[in-house]
């Protein structure tokens, strides 16, 4: 790669300064919108996405433009193939940059053509455009990087800089790195989860998206009563909605008689399924990582109630526990696993299970106000309602229907 030319020296701070906040954001969801809003505002870029390379194709992951929305993935899904059919596909195929001035008027004699239909179909103009491959530790290209049209002050279009180029491609390096970590994260966590829904089939996808992202939303909301500085609220929701799509791993630690038995369980088996909590905060060992620790006292502690009789409550010795302790009372356990507890028995009453229907919003609501300083954390239960709407908002996103 071309050094940085010397006149770009001081930009060296802010660019160390943003893949430096990239490497310690876990979440893909989080990166993309980070890695996209960092570009363009280092380029001063109007629009850009991110495509990820995924089963040999292009895939349309991430959506940003001034002119005509903030961030998106909804166009998540659409793909387009790994050649020259488009400026993001030749990219990723010769694992090189690009920059094209007009991308409405590329001299037939290029190797590469415009995809016109994102520009059809939104009526906006894509002018200047900048690829940039994101390209993986062992080299291969992981997505690309696509921004467009950078405004100069007057707010006119105008090409990118040679300058840009060099800038775009430092800092996509790291971009891609972080990227990468977060795809195999992700993909570590799907794994996880998937072997947890194969043991129990009540314990979905969508069941574990929904109470990763009550979690994330309710957790904001908690924070921000609580005086947590912006910065650090942002991480911490980004771990805790990972952390607690965790919060029922252990289950795969209990037999099928018990886990998959139609009716009832007796007093026996029920004692049995409580330590699916501890199976599950074994499974993450000695925590290294933040999220790995996280992800265990959610998993211990998603079933302790505010008023002490919850489960599996105080133990000695994580790894040789045969025994339930008296539970743990209000505050002794984690927030992020009161806020895991309400988000869970939420989800579980407003969805159909073998068992039952789902319950009427307005009964659920009802119990939620009702267990208020008993089952749940009073303020978990306030900040829960403070953004119910956006609660509700993530229910259709991750809905059963949707993931059909
Ligand atoms: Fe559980
Ligand atoms: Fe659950």
């Amino acid at each position: 790669m071309e050094p940085l030319p010397a006149d770009q020296f001081p930009l060296m701070g802010h660019l160390c300064q943003l893949t430096q906040e990239l490497s310690t954001t876990q979440d893909e969801d989080y990166l993309l919108d980070r890695i996209l809003g960092q570009a363009r505002s280092l380029l001063g870029a109007e629009a850009g996405s991110i495509f990820l390379a995924r089963d040999g194709a292009l895939q349309f992951t991430y959506v940003q433009n001034q002119k005509l929305f903030k961030g998106s993935n909804d166009l998540r899904g659409n793909s387009m193939p790994i050649d020259t059919s488009s400026l993001a596909g030749y990219a990723a195929y010769t694992g090189g940059p690009l920059v094209i001035a007009d991308a409405h008027n590329i001299p037939e004699d290029k190797p590469y053509s415009f995809n016109r239909s994102y520009d059809d179909s939104t009526g906006y103009r894509t002018q200047a455009v900048l690829v940039q491959p994101l390209l993986s530790s062992q080299g291969t290209v992981i997505g690309v990087l696509q921004l467009i049209n950078p405004l100069d002050e007057a707010g006119e279009v105008v090409p990118f800089s040679p300058e840009n180029q060099g800038l775009a491609g430092f800092f996509a390096n790291s971009a891609a790195l972080a990227l990468e970590r977060a795809v195999n994260q992700r993909e570590l966590i799907l794994r996880m989860m998937r072997m947890a829904e194969l043991r129990d089939p009540k314990e979905t996808g969508a069941h574990v998206n929904r109470v990763g992202g009550y979690a994330a939303v309710i957790y904001e909301a908690w924070a921000k009563a609580h005086g947590v500085p912006p910065s650090e609220i942002v991480k911490q929701q980004d771990l805790i909605r990972v952390s607690a799509m965790l919060h029922d791993v252990g289950k795969v630690a209990i037999s099928d008689a018990i886990l998959k038995k139609p009716g009832k369980l007796d007093d026996d088996e029920y004692h049995t399924m409580k330590f699916h909590t501890v199976r599950g905060a074994q499974l993450f060992g000695e925590p290294s990582s933040e999220v790995d620790h996280l992800a265990q006292q959610i998993a211990l502690r998603h079933h302790e109630r505010w008023d002490g009789k919850g489960y599996p409550g105080h133990i000695e010795d994580l790894f040789h526990c045969s025994e339930l302790g008296p539970g743990k009372i209000s505050e002794e356990a984690p927030v992020a696993a009161r806020i895991t507890a309400l988000a869970d028995v939420y989800d579980a009453l407003m969805s159909k299970r073998t068992y039952k229907d789902p319950w009427p919003e307005e009964k659920v609501l009802g119990i939620i106000k009702q267990e208020r300083g008993a089952q749940f954390d009073p303020e978990v239960v306030d900040a829960f309602f403070k953004v119910y709407e956006e609660v509700d908002r993530v229910r259709g996103i991750y809905s059963e229907a949707a993931e059909d």
